[in-house]
Order: C-alpha cells, then sequence, then structure tokens
C-alpha cells in the first residue's frame, strides 16, 4: 500500500504556464490512493482548464470565495481543516508576495491565511522574478513562517530563458508530500512540545524598544530536533532572523505580554521548553507618540515587572505540561542559581549557560550547558548549539516515555 493511501491533499493551483504540470501531479497522487481537492486561482483557469481538473480529481473545483452554496455546504475553513497538507504547485511569484503579507483577497489567499495545517509550496517563475530581491525577500518569510519548499529547478523555461525558476516535477513534488506526511516516526510521535525562543521587545513608544542580543539560534535548533524526533512542536518567538524549522508551528510575537498568551493558547502540552531571553520588565507608561527630544533632558522611563512566563506555566496545576525546562543565562555563580532558578520557577531540569561577553553565547554557534535536575548536574559541552538541541530532545524524549 502507498505511503500516502487515504491522506487528503488541498492542492492550489496558481496562474503560471506550470499549471499544466499540476495535471501530471493530481494523476501521480490519485494513483498513490490520495484524495485530491483543488483550489484553482483565477489566472491558473487561463493554463488549464478546470474541467480537466475535476474529470482527474474526480471532485469539484473550488474557485470562488463568495460562493453560498460553498460557504453553506462547508465554507474556506472546511477545505484546509479536511487536509493533511497543501500544496502550492506551481507558486507563483505573486501568490508567494500575497502569502508572505497575509493579503486574502481570493479563495486561494484567504484559505493559505486561515489555515494551520502545513503547507508545501512549488514555486514557478520566470528566472528574473525568482532572483530579484523582492521575491527572495517573500521566500525567507514564507520559510520563517513555516513553509515547506520544494525547488524549483533549473534549465530552459518557456520564455526561452535558461535558469532557476522551473516548477519542480511532479514526482519531486510527491516525495516532498510523502517526506512531509510520513517524517513522523520518532520517539515523540504523538506529543506536544511548546518552546519558546528569542528575545522579547518591549516598546517605549511607537519606535523604540527594550530587547537583548537572543539570536533564538538555541530555541530554533531545539524545535527542530524535537520536530525530527516526530513532536507537534509549537515555537513560540520573539523577533529574530533565524529561518523557520522544517515540520513547526511558529507563533510570532513580540513583547513578553505577547509571549505569555500565546503558550497559554499551546496548553496543555507534554513538553514545554523556555529558552527564550524575556526581559524582565517593561516601561510602564508606553508612550503612543513618538518622545520627542524637547531639550528639557533625557526622559525617565519606569519599569514594571514582565510576567514570568516559565514560572506561570509551571505551576499551572492540572494544565502544567508533563516536563518543564527552563533556561538559566547566568554571567556568576552559574550552578548556585540556575539551582534556585529550579525550585523557584517550579521546573523540573534547567539547561544553565554561562552568557558572559567572550562565551560568545548570545548569536554565537557554540555553547557549554550544564543540566542541572534535583538529583544532580550534567556537564556538556562546549557542543554546537545543534548538538545541545539533539542531546536534549534525546534525555526529554526518555523522560516523557514512561508518561501517560
Ligand atoms: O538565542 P541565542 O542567541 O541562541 O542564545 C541562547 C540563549 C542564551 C538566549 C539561551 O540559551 C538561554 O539561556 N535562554 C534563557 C535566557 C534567559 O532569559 O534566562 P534567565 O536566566 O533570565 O531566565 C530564566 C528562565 O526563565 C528562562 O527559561 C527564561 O526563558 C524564563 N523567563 C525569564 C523571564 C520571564 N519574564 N519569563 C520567563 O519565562
Amino acid at each position: 500500500m502507498s505511503k500516502l493511501a487515504d491522506k487528503t491533499i488541498l492542492l492550489i493551483i496558481s496562474g503560471g504556464i506550470a499549471a499544466y504540470k499540476s495535471l501530471e501531479l493530481i494523476r501521480l497522487l490519485k494513483t498513490a490512493g490520495v484524495r485530491v481537492r483543488v483550489i484553482m486561482t483565477r489566472a491558473a483557469k487561463e493554463f488549464v482548464s478546470p474541467l480537466t481538473v475535476a474529470s482527474l480529481t474526480g471532485e469539484k473545483v473550488h474557485d470562488e470565495l463568495f460562493n453560498l452554496t460553498d460557504e453553506i455546504e462547508m465554507g474556506h475553513i472546511e477545505l484546509s481543516r479536511a487536509a493533511d497538507l497543501l500544496v502550492v504547485a506551481p507558486a507563483t511569484a505573486d501568490l508567494m508576495a500575497k502569502m508572505a503579507h497575509g493579503h486574502a483577497d481570493d479563495l486561494a489567499s484567504t484559505t493559505l491565511l486561515a489555515t494551520d495545517k502545513q503547507v508545501l509550496i512549488a514555486p514557478a517563475m520566470n528566472v528574473r522574478m525568482w532572483t530579484h530581491a523582492a521575491t527572495a525577500r517573500n521566500l525567507a518569510k514564507l520559510k520563517r513562517d513555516g513553509a515547506l519548499v520544494i525547488g524549483p529547478n533549473e534549465g530552459e523555461m518557456a520564455c526561452g530563458e535558461f535558469g532557476p525558476g522551473r516548477m519542480a516535477e511532479p514526482a519531486e513534488i510527491v516525495v516532498a508530500i510523502e517526506t512531509a506526511l510520513t517524517s513522523k516516526t520518532g520517539a515523540l510521535v504523538g506529543k506536544k512540545v511548546l518552546i519558546t525562543a528569542g528575545p522579547t521587545r518591549e516598546a517605549i513608544d511607537p519606535v523604540r524598544y527594550i530587547s537583548n542580543h537572543s539570536s533564538g539560534k538555541q530555541g530554533y535548533a531545539i524545535a527542530e530536533a524535537a520536530a525530527r524526533l516526530g513532536a507537534d512542536v509549537a515555537l513560540v518567538s520573539g523577533p529574530v532572523e533565524v529561518p523557520a524549522p522544517a515540520g513547526v508551528r511558529m507563533v510570532a510575537v513580540q513583547s513578553a505580554v505577547d509571549m505569555l498568551a500565546a503558550c497559554e493558547r499551546e496548553l496543555p502540552c507534554d513538553i514545554a521548553i523556555f529558552a527564550a531571553a524575556v526581559a524582565d520588565w517593561r516601561v510602564a507608561d508606553e508612550a503612543t507618540q513618538k518622545i520627542k527630544k524637547d531639550g528639557k533632558g533625557v526622559p525617565a522611563l519606569k519599569f514594571v515587572e514582565n510576567p514570568d512566563i516559565l514560572k506561570t506555566i509551571a505551576k499551572r496545576g492540572s494544565q502544567r505540561p508533563g516536563l518543564v525546562v527552563g533556561f538559566a543565562a547566568e554571567t556568576e555563580n552559574l550552578i548556585e542559581n540556575a539551582r534556585d532558578k529550579l525550585s523557584k520557577k517550579g521546573c523540573d531540569l534547567i539547561v544553565a549557560n554561562d552568557v558572559s561577553k567572550d562565551k560568545n553565547v548570545f548569536g554565537g554557534d557554540q555553547n557549554s550547558v550544564h543540566l542541572v535536575t534535583a538529583s544532580g548536574v550534567d556537564n556538556w559541552g562546549p557542543l554546537s548549539k545543534h548538538d545541545v538541541a539533539q542531546r536534549l530532545m534525546g534525555r526529554l524524549a526518555s523522560l516523557v516515555k514512561g508518561q501517560p
């Protein structure tokens, strides 16, 4: 039996010459036992006929956002809810731009904005459009938002030019779909893992904020390692430049207050790991207008304490995650301060790291960590942040194994 049998794919066809290859993609998927439902953009219908698509899929083709019958029967939310994966093939430069900016002005873009499912895109466009800085920016955004990307391939294009921009071959897209849908084989299959990462930004006024040097690298590496073990991963992240790891659901936040609210929405979960560098304080009265330099001296900022996200979640009673892991970023008395955080914040394990300036942990690629639990301390490192992540997730997977 095919690995894809009984899966449902929502295929979104946008308007490029490569749309004809989507017909072969549908045929391959149908042969593999997949239910294929299709949304076509208005431009896609200029390249392939909805009748052909309907004949190949054996299903009605969806193309209108404001279709009364569709909205009564199921609605565009239902289209994504019933799918195991959304595949955009071909993904034109225009649709990628809409996705990157959260536009929702037709059925395709609205469904992509409303979905909580993994999205795989197969870009296809003229080589100059593909190499344009705007497309590169949009692609980076989409990856950061968690989209999986296959292709484009390099070769002769329909417009006569040569270079990258050809849509990946249908057989290659099928392999990418199989990987996206069947990689869940690790020790954390069926477990939900919540991870915080990156810095928070605490606004002073509409243009200024207080933050720190966290790059998100350590937290993102942990999210990637958790996803590789098959976990359902929610990565609640402050603003960073690191791309989103594949197979991870991103939740982007700015402030500590936002981060706490986002974490609370992810409960219940089996493991919660707090790798974010959360600002301990925020400005008491965020100015609604830019503070002016008026010659009367510097402004005096008053601070209030931010909520402690880790402590709040660790003391959440019946909603407490099965395993709560905190970090301790210290510049002195590393182990002593980590032990103190372990008990005061109510976590099961603290990953202590020395963040003195010369250690280059904030933003760097290496980390030396100390795993502090009630029963002792394990010293790891120096290791790459990816190795720290893999070893940490391996340890946590063995700890949750016995938990219901
Ligand atoms: O992002 P990188 O550049 O890769 O750097 C990685 C890192 C140094 C940021 C990471 O390894 C790390 O140490 N993260 C925790 C940073 C921190 O804020 O530590 P802390 O000792 O101040 O806080 C202790 C714990 O409480 C942390 O788990 C923190 O996420 C959590 N906390 C702190 C304050 C707060 N208001 N809410 C929290 O949840």
